[in-house]
């Protein structure tokens, strides 16, 4: 690899270019967890019971009786009766093993110091922060929530509540005080695991402080634990009811905690998510299920094995970290890295040289990141021996093919077979992507489902579509790593995702994850983006009606729209469009306001890239707000017919002053 372009490149690039198929290489064929495609027809010919070999995957300490009870749709059961604890399976197993001493995570601090977790020490001190967690008066079945960056504490937290049968609700590190505090009264959590701060970009940032305020909105009483990250440099008091971490696993140096029994069907986790309405939805995931899927996806996708060095770059803030940094990775005994920092500090090669230095095996990133790898140049990886990959992944958007190309031959030398894998918070896992040993890759359509799952592109009619045609993706048949409720709110699980295209009547119940689809002749997905109200901006999923509810309450809004734009980086881009009440002037200030309102109600995250005042917001006949034409006009597309509209004149208005910002 150089970095100018040699007459050899161009021809590369142009063969690449028009190269619309790639085949695994047969060196990792033959090294691969799966490389026989007849796994597709044994798991339809043996549909559930196949998903025994997911099972497998895991230790039991008591069989389950059925692979699949779904004598109560759409409330599935999995594995039903069957016993295990998840840190017993993530950690214990492996070091009765005789894998202590091998490395269950090498964390990698933002300012270069680094830390190794081996799996010894990672139980040790899991079973050390459960003793604490227990003192603290954490019963099996109390929600945890934890609000932490990528610091190792945050995957100890979460395994000793898995240890003790508490299930964890983790908050994005990013999101804001007002979020944090939603979520922990939704979820009535009566304990908080957070940190001082943590360091972006060479600087320490106070995290304690949002933690503080978001628990000055928590209705109910809250033991804290926090973390000292950043020692000398940010100093921090702790309030009545908060306790340090490190005093805490002092406090109970060499404690031995027997992993609880849990029922398979028991609650491991809950993850909050966006969806249509203002109100996040919170997620529930469960022990026997989730754990064997998550386990398997890894072994089968990810091609993991106990001997690799693996690295996820997702948060473990959202469902990809939980699923594909910690759950997975160590239910199958591999190490995983874990990076605190940002890809461009101190410089743009930082993540290249975590892969060269760890020689890591498996890199799995989002889309996102690759278009700002390709955007800072393919210098940096070339500064870098990258020749220990064997397998790259994406996830989390769509991947368009020229990055995807740039992914292929850049980081994996043409060398790697690449999954992009499209899943979902609820889903658990991954559903559908090529198996990296079997299938042919083709840039930009994800895949095939994988075995077992019955995943299908349909017409509102129900109806296949034909080859080349765009449908709603569904799924038709349950899995173990689905999720099994929405928290305390089993009515909104039936009607967000299974209402559009079941019928209870005919016992027919169909998945529907408002993702917008395409299907090949071959049967690969392309998957083109989500059809509700959820924009996906960096590959982070966001609820419009989150956003405009947070407008909406700042001082001088009479109301708002909010719409993705396409962007270049982001792939979504937030573009608010505001009515002003009466009295109050459009301009900067409130601009400003409205920024600010938004991330303190969210988080910077969801910060608006334009904020477009309007006397009027377009509406139909009917009195709705024409979102597809807002869009249209943040893209700068062809805006078509605009007659049918009540107030047809306002689009002029809009599109001018979009164009002038
Ligand atoms: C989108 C992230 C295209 C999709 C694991 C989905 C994708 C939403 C892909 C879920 C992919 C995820 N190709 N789109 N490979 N992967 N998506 O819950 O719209 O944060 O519904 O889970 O991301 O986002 P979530």
């Amino acid at each position: 690899m150089g970095d100018s372009e040699s007459p050899e490149d161009v021809q590369l690039e142009a063969r690449l270019e028009e190269q619309e198929a790639f085949e695994p290489p047969e060196s990792f064929v033959e090294q691969a967890n799966v490389s026989d495609e007849a796994i597709y027809d044994e798991f339809a010919e043996n549909w559930p019971d196949c998903w025994e070999r997911a099972a497998d995957l895991l230790d039991w300490e008591e069989e389950y009786d059925a692979v699949l009870d779904d004598s109560n749709e759409p409330f599935y059961e999995w594995f039903t009766d069957g016993k295990l604890n998840a840190s017993a399976n993530c950690l214990d197993r492996h070091v009765a093993d005789g894998r202590g001493d091998e490395a269950a995570i090498e964390w990698v601090g933002e300012l270069g110091e680094t830390r190794t977790y081996t799996y010894a020490e990672l139980l040790d001190e899991v079973e050390e922060f459960a003793a604490a967690l227990r003192d603290l008066g954490v019963e099996e079945d109390d929600v945890v929530t934890m609000y932490m960056p990528m610091i190792p504490e945050l995957p100890v937290a979460m395994l000793a509540c898995a240890r003790i049968g508490a299930p964890h609700s983790v908050v994005f590190a990013g999101f804001s005080a007002d979020a944090l505090a939603t979520r922990m009264n939704s979820a009535d959590s009566e304990y908080l695991v957070t940190c001082d701060g943590y360091y972006r970009r060479g600087d320490a940032l106070d995290h304690k402080d949002k933690a503080d305020e978001g628990l000055s909105g928590v209705d109910h009483g809250v033991d804290t634990v926090v973390v000292d990250r950043l020692g000398d440099d940010l100093d921090h008091d702790l309030g009545d009811g908060q306790h340090d971490y490190d005093d805490l696993v002092a406090e109970h140096e060499g404690a031995s905690v027997d992993p609880v029994t849990r029922d398979a069907e028991d609650m491991l986790f809950l993850m909050y998510t966006s969806g249509t309405t203002g109100e996040p939805k919170g997620v529930k995931h469960t022990t026997g299920g989730y754990l064997s899927y998550v386990s398997w996806t890894s072994q089968a996708v990810l091609d993991i094995e106990a001997d690799d060095t693996y690295w996820c770059s997702a948060d473990i803030g959202w469902i990809t970290g939980h699923s594909y940094i910690v759950y997975g990775p160590l239910a199958l005994g591999t190490t995983s890295v874990m990076y605190e920092g940002t890809p461009d500090y101190p410089e743009k090669d930082r993540l290249w040289e975590i892969i060269e230095e760890y020689g890591v095996d498996i890199f799995y990133t989002a889309p996102t990141a690759i278009r700002a790898f390709m955007k800072w140049g393919k210098e940096y990886p070339a500064e870098h021996d990258l020749s220990s990959l064997r397998l790259l992944g994406t996830v989390g958007e769509p991947i368009n093919p020229r990055a995807w190309k740039w992914y292929y031959k850049h980081i994996g030398n043409e060398e790697c077979p690449i999954v992009d894998t499209w899943w979902q918070t609820e889903t658990g896992g991954m559903m559908v992507t090529t198996l990296p040993g079997v299938n042919t890759m083709k840039p930009g359509s994800a895949g095939p489902p994988l075995p077992g799952v019955d995943a299908k592109v349909i017409h509102p009619n129900k109806a296949e579509v034909d080859p080349g045609q765009a449908g709603h993706l569904t799924v038709q048949k349950p899995w173990p790593g689905m999720l099994r409720t929405l928290y305390k709110n089993d009515e909104r699980f039936v009607s967000e995702y299974w209402a559009e295209y079941s019928d209870a009547d005919e016992d027919e119940w169909i998945y529907f994850p408002e993702d917008g689809a395409k299907i090949d002749d071959d049967g690969y997905i392309t998957v083109l983006g989500r059809v509700d109200d959820v924009l996906n901006v960096s590959g982070h999923r966001l609820g419009t009606m989150e956003i405009e509810s947070a407008i909406v309450g700042v001082e001088g809004v009479a109301e708002a729209a909010v719409v993705g734009g396409d962007h270049e980086m982001k792939g979504e881009a937030v573009y608010a469009y505001v009515i002003t009440e009466d009295g109050y002037e459009e301009g900067d200030d409130l601009r400003d306001r409205i920024v600010e309102g938004v991330e303190d109600a969210i988080g910077p995250i969801a910060r608006p890239e334009q904020v477009v005042f309007t006397p009027e917001l377009p509406k139909t006949r009917s009195g709705k707000i024409m979102r597809r034409l807002l869009e249209d006009i943040a893209n700068d597309d062809d805006l078509g017919d605009t007659s049918t509209l009540r107030n047809p004149d306002v689009v002029d208005d809009i599109q001018a002053k979009v164009g002038d910002d």
